[in-house]
């Protein structure tokens, strides 16, 4: 994976109506070893990383790049979010921005990744103009895939990787002048 590229991303800490995309800080470490030791957030990524190999590897603020945010509940790390050019480890990805997004369980069901994601999309769609974003996760997930659909993921193709069937979808901003106008409603004058 790589950073994306030069310009200025993200410009500033992201504010949606209930959270903040922000810096990782680090308050977060706990939050973030308990993210990656979650048996359920490892459930359709390869399994849970062991606490002991984080807490001893994990920087005492956790690592900062273009492109990964925290997501912050009332001051309290909920999630993480990704958006990297992918480099090779996804054939499909060709060198796009790539979105990732990890929850903490007890935030599931809320509509938290959802609101983030939505508002790190529109931020990357500001930044990066016409840029798709695209996305790879299993089939079986059913949260992750109703979520890239609610997001406006469309599938491109679905492929066998890593022992499951992989979902890979594209989003890409609608600008106001792209949207179809109104249905007609066959009521004319
Ligand atoms: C994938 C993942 C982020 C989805 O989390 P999520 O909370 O289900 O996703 P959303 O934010 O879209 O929330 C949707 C749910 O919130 C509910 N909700 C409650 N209040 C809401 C609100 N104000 N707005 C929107 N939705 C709301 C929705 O009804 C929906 O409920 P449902 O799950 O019962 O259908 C989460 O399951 C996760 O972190 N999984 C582990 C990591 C992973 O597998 N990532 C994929 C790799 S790319």
């Amino acid at each position: 994976m790589t950073e994306l590229g030069s310009v200025a991303w993200p410009p500033a800490p992201i504010r949606t109506e209930r959270l903040v995309l922000r810096e990782p800080e680090a308050r977060d470490r706990a939050a973030l070893i308990e993210l990656l030791a979650s048996p359920e957030v490892g459930a359709f990524l390869g399994g849970p990383r062991p606490r002991d190999e984080s807490e001893r590897e994990m920087p005492k603020v956790p690592r900062r790049r273009p492109g990964l945010f925290v997501v912050d509940l009332d001051g309290s790390m909920i999630g993480q979010i990704t958006l990297y050019r992918d480099t090779g480890h996804l054939r499909q990805a060709d060198g796009k921005a790539e979105l990732g997004y990890l929850f903490l369980p007890e935030s599931w069901g809320c509509g938290y990744a959802a609101e983030a994601c939505a508002a790190a999309l529109d931020c990357f769609a500001g930044a990066f103009p016409g840029e798709p974003v695209v996305l790879a996760t299993q089939t079986a997930n059913k949260r992750s895939m109703r979520l890239a659909a609610k997001l406006g993921f469309t599938e491109v193709e679905r492929f066998e990787a890593w022992g499951a069937e992989q979902w890979f979808g594209m989003w890409s901003r609608v600008t106001p002048s792209d949207r179809p106008g109104p249905l007609p409603t066959g009521r004319g004058p």
